[in-house]
């Protein structure tokens, strides 16, 4: 009896081990082949400038325009604001920028916000009326297509008339559908943020190769082991590192790629 009462204990201990660090441990056992590397890795505009022996501080280049969603607000699929900082201090050297996944609006703002006065953006995302066109494929992750029908709810913008708005162009558009044979080559930076299921980052991630310009940055958000909605981003984001060089941003959930 004593016997089968401490095996049940220690059975009972395992899974209570398992249920508080279930993150940690599923992210140990998820192949990670991606090199994590400091920010200012990605372009000069990051590395620090010494203000003193034991003073280091951001450039001109990379102070930004920004704003912020207090807690209060249940805008849903934002990124951190230490990633809208990079994007936003990218934004400032891009002329032709891409975004897979509008949602509310938020980077593509910052983006608007921080870009060249002559700067156009695009942004592609799907109308609310027609997310019921959008199925589940092979492969496709069941929590990141639920995440899909939650996210794509936002008819108007946060950017919505303002000044901003004139440097926007919204297609709504399943990105399964888009052409990207009309921008080839075309792109300074592109932000792969919409569809999280295997089959939407696959074919965003695809395109986003030949719309970037030689010399131009390809970054994906949401790039977290372990993490159930993003399990297609990183098992991607792994596959297609056999043949690209990407690299993921330390502190951020944001990979990126370098044209050229
Ligand atoms: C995570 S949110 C984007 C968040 C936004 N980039 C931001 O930083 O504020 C995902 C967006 O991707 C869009 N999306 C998902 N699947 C898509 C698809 N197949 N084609 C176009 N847009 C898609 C959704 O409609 C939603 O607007």
């Amino acid at each position: 009896m004593i016997i089968y009462f401490s095996f049940f204990l220690i059975l009972l201990n395992l899974f209570l081990i398992y249920f508080i660090n279930k993150k940690k441990i599923k992210k140990f056992f998820t192949k990670n082949k991606i090199e994590t590397v400091h920010l200012d890795q990605l372009n000069d505009i990051f590395i620090n400038k010494q203000v003193d022996q034991n003073l280091f501080g951001p450039k001109e280049d990379v102070i930004v325009k920004n704003f912020c969603i207090p807690p209060n607000n249940p805008i849903v699929g934002m990124t951190s604001d230490y990633e809208a900082w990079i994007i936003s201090s990218l934004s400032k050297i891009s002329n032709n920028i891409f975004e897979f996944g509008t949602c509310s609006g938020k980077t593509t703002y910052l983006m608007a916000l921080n870009s060249p006065t002559n700067a156009k953006i695009i942004s592609i995302t799907l109308n609310p009326k027609n997310i019921g066109e959008v199925y589940k494929q092979k492969l496709d992750n069941n929590t990141a297509l639920r995440n899909i029908y939650n996210e794509s709810k936002y008819k108007k913008f946060l950017f919505s008339e303002t000044k901003f708005e004139k440097k926007i162009e919204i297609l709504f558009q399943n990105s399964l559908d888009f052409d990207e044979n009309l921008f080839l080559d075309k792109f300074d930076l592109i932000f792969i943020d919409g569809g999280h299921t295997y089959s939407v980052i696959k074919n965003d991630s695809e395109k986003s190769f030949k719309m970037i310009k030689p010399n131009g940055i390809i970054l994906w958000h949401d790039f977290v082991p372990g993490k159930e909605s993003a399990k297609n981003v990183v098992k991607y984001i792994n596959e297609i590192s056999n043949i690209k060089i990407i690299k993921h941003i330390k502190d951020t959930s944001l990979c990126y790629y370098k044209g050229g």
